[in-house]
């Protein structure tokens, strides 16, 4: 069985990214529904909206995770909740995940961690992580400053651990997943094509913004400091990028990017992906035409195999 399914009790290895306030039972919930698995973001850090919301995913009888960004937690209360609330599936990022893997393991549940680069991935193995997010540096919101492509990183990593591998980072549809499959990941998680589904709570202008985009619609700012994001490109993110540094403030107006739709109050997280969405979808449309062309795709190439031929 495919080890991603078995460990997050997914119809499909097709993992909702988390993402500070969008990632929540609305978003999550339509994911879960649809055969993917929704996860719970807890970066906003507000604890109490956060812990309402894996109770209603709880009660909601769905499979769904939750993400629990290590240095962005103020105290252990998350973790503690997380640990007594019946979550089957956390997903790690941010930090080491050395001191969580105990509790969380002592709770009953399966730990992935999310990693930008080989030597992350390995340390993260020794202390006994189950899989790794193997996240590339095409992905939207924040980013290693040390660009490794999810194409490298993902065979860098496949060919030194023996975890389940979730690629993250670029992939958008059932090309990308039978791509991030060909190059060793049993599951992918999507970020940039999920804030533009009908169910995601952004506005419709933000959602416009992603379809507009093209591959070239999305920079990094920040590389000399942290955090270090991908955003899509508007006037506020160019004088970053001229300026070289994003003001320690720059993501405080961003419950007004993400509710009021001033695409100026913040940096619009998003990422390269950006420019292969070409329209707002349901998340049952997308997951259905995921996995629709990933059978497709691989089907073509099993032939070809089969054939002994290059087509
Ligand atoms: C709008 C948006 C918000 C995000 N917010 C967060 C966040 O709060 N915390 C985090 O760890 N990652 C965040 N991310 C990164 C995602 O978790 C994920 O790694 C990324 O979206 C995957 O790449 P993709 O966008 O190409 O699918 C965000 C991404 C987007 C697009």
């Amino acid at each position: 069985m495919n080890p991603v399914l078995a460990h997050t009790g997914a119809r499909y290895p097709i993992v909702q990214a988390p993402m500070g306030w969008i990632a929540r039972r609305q978003l999550a919930g339509a994911v879960s529904r649809a055969g993917g698995l929704g996860v719970i973001e807890t970066s906003s850090g507000e604890t109490e909206a956060c812990v309402a919301e894996i109770r209603a995913m709880r009660e909601s009888g769905l499979p769904f995770g939750v993400n629990l960004p290590i240095r962005f937690l103020k105290d252990d209360a998350m973790l503690r909740f997380v640990c007594e609330s019946g979550v089957r599936f956390v997903t790690t990022s941010a930090g080491s995940p050395a001191k969580f893997i105990a509790p969380l393991h002592g709770a009953g549940i399966v730990v992935y961690h999310a990693v930008p680069t080989l030597d992350l991935a390995l340390k993260c193995v020794d202390v006994g992580v189950d899989g790794l997010v193997v996240e590339g540096a095409e992905g939207g919101g924040f980013k290693n400053p040390e660009e490794v492509s999810t194409l490298v990183l993902l065979q860098a990593i496949r060919q030194r651990v023996d975890v389940p591998l979730i690629a993250a980072g670029g992939i958008c549809d059932g090309r990308g997943m039978a791509a991030a499959f060909a190059l060793g990941a049993e599951g992918i998680q999507m970020g940039t094509r999920f804030v533009c589904s009908a169910e995601s709570p952004v506005p419709a202008n933000y959602k416009q913004a992603i379809v507009d985009a093209r591959e070239t619609g999305t920079w990094v700012l920040n590389r000399k400091a942290t955090p270090c994001i991908r955003a899509l490109k508007s006037k506020r993110t160019e004088a970053y990028v001229a300026e070289g540094l994003m003001p320690p403030d720059a993501l405080k107006g961003i419950r007004t990017l993400y509710f009021d739709g001033d695409m100026e109050a913040a940096p619009a997280l998003a990422g390269q992906s950006a420019g292969l969405i070409d329209g707002v979808k349901t998340v049952q449309q997308i997951i259905d035409e995921t996995v629709a062309q990933f059978m497709e795709i691989t089907a073509r190439l099993g032939g070809l195999a089969a054939a002994r031929s290059f087509g």
